[in-house]
């Protein structure tokens, strides 16, 4: 079994005092490692949470760990863009610049559902909100660059369980044929992967550096829709272990390599694989960065059109 891919720790004591990173999902998971990791080097993390309860204790841990961490909690729900609008307000009027923008939160393998805007779930949660949440930051990581702006994707982007990764531009939310959990994680998974290709194409000369990550199989809330996380966590977390299943601190290694090495830069629209499950096995010990196998994760064409598509479902036409 391959190792995981690890940031140097010379990467993870850079001081980054006086930067401003923003992290959606902060409470949970590989967000809230993220948000730890970020406080500790010195940045102030502003924590985009759906449930603000939740976030502020999660904050309060943090602090008792890192007694001088800035940390502000607001919320988001991706599922809502009265929200997302809501949450970049509050953010563009506390923080005129932005070094870093974390499209992290998500969700997985859920029933079928739509969001507030009536788009299917898993496309409106991951990719649609945080495409406006991005748009709507980008003057204040104009403002703040060199900044970073990282998206979450997932190895799933090419198969999941079995089901290919494609986008159809036509049925984005399952209107038209039948609903399937998997097919939408992976649409809405490869949404991601082109999203940053896209930034990473208008952006160009502009200083923000866009991406996307896998962050490996991570032992975390994720699973809740397609098991108990319980079941994940304590009946079935040895044989999941011996399967590659790694835990948040090592699932938050690529994003926090996407936000701070120093040679990103040079690869902006570029995809950062932890270990992963690739149709073609040789792709599964991932890489930093690496070329999706997916035909249409490399896919120009697409790209722009899902932009375009994007931009008119969230208003921004
Ligand atoms: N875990 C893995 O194996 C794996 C593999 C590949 C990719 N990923 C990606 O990694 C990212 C982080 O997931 P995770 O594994 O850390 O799972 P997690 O522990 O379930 O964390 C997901 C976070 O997203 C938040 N979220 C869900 N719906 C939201 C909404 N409508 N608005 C705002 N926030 C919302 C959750 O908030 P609540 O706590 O309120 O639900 C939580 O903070 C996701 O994008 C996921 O697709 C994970």
């Amino acid at each position: 079994m391959p190792k995981p891919h690890m940031c140097s720790a010379a990467l993870l004591d850079k001081d980054l005092s006086g930067q401003t990173f923003v992290v959606t999902g902060a409470n949970s998971g590989i967000g809230l490692v993220t948000a730890t990791q970020l406080a500790s080097q010195g940045a102030t993390v502003v924590m985009g949470c759906r449930r603000t309860e939740e976030g502020e204790a999660r904050a309060a841990e943090i602090r008792e760990q890192h007694s001088s961490a800035k940390l502000e909690v607001y919320a988001l729900d991706l599922g809502k863009l009265d929200s997302v609008r809501a949450f970049a307000k509050t953010v563009q009027d506390k923080h005129d610049a932005l070094q870093g923008l974390i499209n992290n939160a998500g969700v997985m393998n859920t029933p079928q559902q739509k969001t507030a805007d009536g788009f299917e779930m898993q496309i409106g949660v991951n990719h649609l909100g945080h495409f406006l949440l991005t748009e709507l930051l980008l003057p204040a990581l104009k403002a703040g660059a060199p900044a970073r702006v990282v998206i979450v994707s997932s190895c799933f982007h090419d198969k999941a369980m079995g089901r290919e990764g494609k986008i159809d531009l036509g049925d984005l939310f399952f209107e038209k044929r039948e609903y399937d959990g998997w097919e939408a994680y992976a649409q809405s998974k490869l949404a991601n992967l082109l999203h940053a290709q896209s930034l990473a194409k208008r952006l160009e000369g502009s200083g923000v550096t866009a991406v996307s990550v896998h962050p490996g199989w991570v032992r975390t809330n994720l699973a809740r829709h397609s098991m108990p996380v319980w079941v994940q966590n304590y009946i079935l977390r040895p044989v999941f272990g011996i399967m590659g299943m790694i835990e948040p601190w090592q699932g938050a290694q690529s994003s926090l390599h996407a936000a701070l090495a120093d040679d990103v830069p040079e690869h902006s629209g570029a995809y950062y694989s932890q270990l992963g499950v690739y149709r073609d096995k040789s792709f599964n010990k991932g890489g930093w960065p690496m070329k999706s196998p997916n035909p249409a994760a490399n896919d120009d064409a697409t790209a722009d059109a899902l932009y375009e598509k994007s931009r008119t479902l969230v208003g921004l036409a």
